[in-house]
């Protein structure tokens, strides 16, 4: 029997998972799926741990999600096509949820899929291996539970290990003499410990605008970032001050490239993160930057270079869900035979090329929001995912970015329209910056 390995039961994962069962459900033969996943949970960076540095066995925390996160952009742009809001809660809800109804959210379709019997729990993908002979994986397990380590062979192997979890972390001058906390976005996690201090925030992405934005709503005496590139260029409240590139620290003191200065008592930096896949030998590994297309994967999904590996969600992200299941879905059918991949390597490095160029061709946001949908709309045409108005989402997605514009502290507070159910959301009870409660109970309370 064909065997699937799965690394990684995050949304990616996951969509991986549902793509296989639907088919199932349909009446087809499917291969034998299992997915690893090194958390005791799914959920991928969903799943929230308090923890930071390593976990309770000792590997790195998956998690850069914390406290008080909230959909950064409408609940409406990440909707699955096959399992609404609606269907999931039993009423339309708010349109930027916190991340425990995310979560909520996450699990009701794979509960409702039956699929948490094909996860190995607390197994750590230690490394994959081709077998040119054979023409299959081997790959070696960490069983944490049993502190065991075994290997299995598999036909297919599915990377979906995520990319915001291994931090990029940049050092300035004076960083080792710095009078406070240093600590990357994926260390962070409550932004009460940040209250009645000034704050720098180096990066100007949407770890840098929210991170910042929850040390305001939590009660920071100021908020300083610095962009390196552009800057973020929102009407920030008054004790918001957006400064040109970080140079050094002497002290408390923060230097500008402007040749200002800053008293801070914290640097939280906002610089992204790293394609990091510590599991993977030279011909299997990805490297990539953070962009929509990303290298070396013909449709996105494909490894060029062995092409009975794919990778799930790789690229930078305006869609995220349901262009993971799109993907997922796409994978399913190649290895179901359903979809063919060309057997010459210089047509999927065509591909590629090709996605790249036409990235390449414009920096316009809109540009990039559409150009992802027409991706999605692309893998849905050869699948049976259902098909939704992935324009209609790009549209929502335009009228976000203006909401932010508009009040960087208030986009949370408009509502949208679900394209899947056509149903509108109701405004929420709170602003979002005086909703300091993030609980599911108090979201739901309408
Ligand atoms: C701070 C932050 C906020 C975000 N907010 C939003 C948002 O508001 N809306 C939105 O749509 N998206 C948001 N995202 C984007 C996020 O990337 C996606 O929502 C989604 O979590 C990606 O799913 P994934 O399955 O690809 O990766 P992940 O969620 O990262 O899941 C990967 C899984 O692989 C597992 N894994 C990794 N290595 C191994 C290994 N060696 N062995 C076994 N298992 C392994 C991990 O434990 C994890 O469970 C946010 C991202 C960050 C960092
Ligand atoms: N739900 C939420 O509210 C929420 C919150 C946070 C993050 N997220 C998600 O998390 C993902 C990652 O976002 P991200 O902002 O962490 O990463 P990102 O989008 O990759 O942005 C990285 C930022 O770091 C800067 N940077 C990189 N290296 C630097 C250096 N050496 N010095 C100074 N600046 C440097 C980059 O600047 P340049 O432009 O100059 O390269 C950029 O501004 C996104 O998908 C986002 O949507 C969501």
């Amino acid at each position: 029997m064909t065997r699937v390995a799965v690394i990684g039961a995050g949304p990616s994962g996951l969509a991986q998972l549902r793509a296989f069962q639907s088919a199932a459900k349909k009446g087809a033969d499917i291969p034998e799926v299992v997915c690893f996943e090194k958390q005791s949970n799914w959920g991928g960076l969903w799943n929230y741990s308090w923890r930071t540095g390593v976990d309770e066995n000792g590997e790195p925390i998956h998690n850069s999600m914390y406290r008080y996160l909230w959909t950064n952009g409408p609940k409406e742009g990440l909707e699955f096509a096959d399992y609404s809001f609606e269907e999931h809660f039993g009423k339309q809800i708010a349109s930027y949820p916190p991340r425990a109804v995310m979560m909520d959210y996450i699990e009701g379709r794979v509960k409702k899929a039956d699929v948490r019997k094909w996860i190995r729990f607390s197994s750590v993908i230690r490394w994959v291996e081709y077998n040119e002979d054979a023409g299959d994986f081997t790959v070696t397990v960490h069983d944490m539970v049993k502190d065991t380590v075994y290997k299995e062979r598999f036909d297919y192997v599915v990377c979906a290990s995520g990319h915001f979890s291994s931090p990029n972390v940049p050092e300035y001058p004076g960083f080792e003499h710095f009078y406070g906390r240093i600590v990357h976005a994926h260390d962070f996690r409550d932004a009460r410990e940040f209250t009645d201090q000034n704050v720098l925030v180096v990066g100007s992405s949407y770890s840098a605008e929210d991170i910042g934005s929850q040390c305001w709503k939590y009660g920071a005496k100021t908020v300083t970032s610095c962009y390196r590139s552009a800057p973020m260029g929102f009407n920030w409240p008054d004790n918001w001050e957006e400064k040109p590139a970080l140079v050094r620290v002497e002290g408390k003191t923060a230097f500008f490239k402007d040749g200002t200065s800053k008293e801070v008592d914290a640097i939280i930096l906002c610089t992204g993160y790293k394609h990091y896949f510590p599991f993977l030998p030279d011909d299997l590994r990805l490297k990539t930057k953070n962009r929509l297309a990303t290298a070396d994967l013909y449709k996105g999904v494909v490894y060029v270079h062995n092409p009975k590996l794919f990778y799930l969600g790789m690229q930078d992200q305006w869609f995220t869900f349901n262009m993971f299941d799109a993907q997922a879905w796409y994978v399913r059918d190649i290895i179901m035979g359903r979809i063919k991949v060309p057997e010459d390597k210089q047509v999927l490095l065509a591909d590629v090329a090709e996605r790249e160029a036409r990235e390449e061709a414009s920096d316009d946001v809109k540009y990039a929001i559409k150009y992802q949908g027409a991706y999605i709309k692309e893998l849905i045409a050869d699948t049976d995912y259902p098909t939704f108005d992935v324009d209609g989402m790009c549209k929502a997605f335009f009228e976000w970015k203006q909401h932010k514009v508009d009040g960087i502290m208030d986009f949370r507070n408009n509502s949208y329209k679900s394209l899947m159910t056509g149903t509108m959301a109701p405004k929420h009870h709170t602003p979002w910056a005086d909703a300091l409660d993030d609980s599911m109970e108090a979201y739901l309370r309408n």
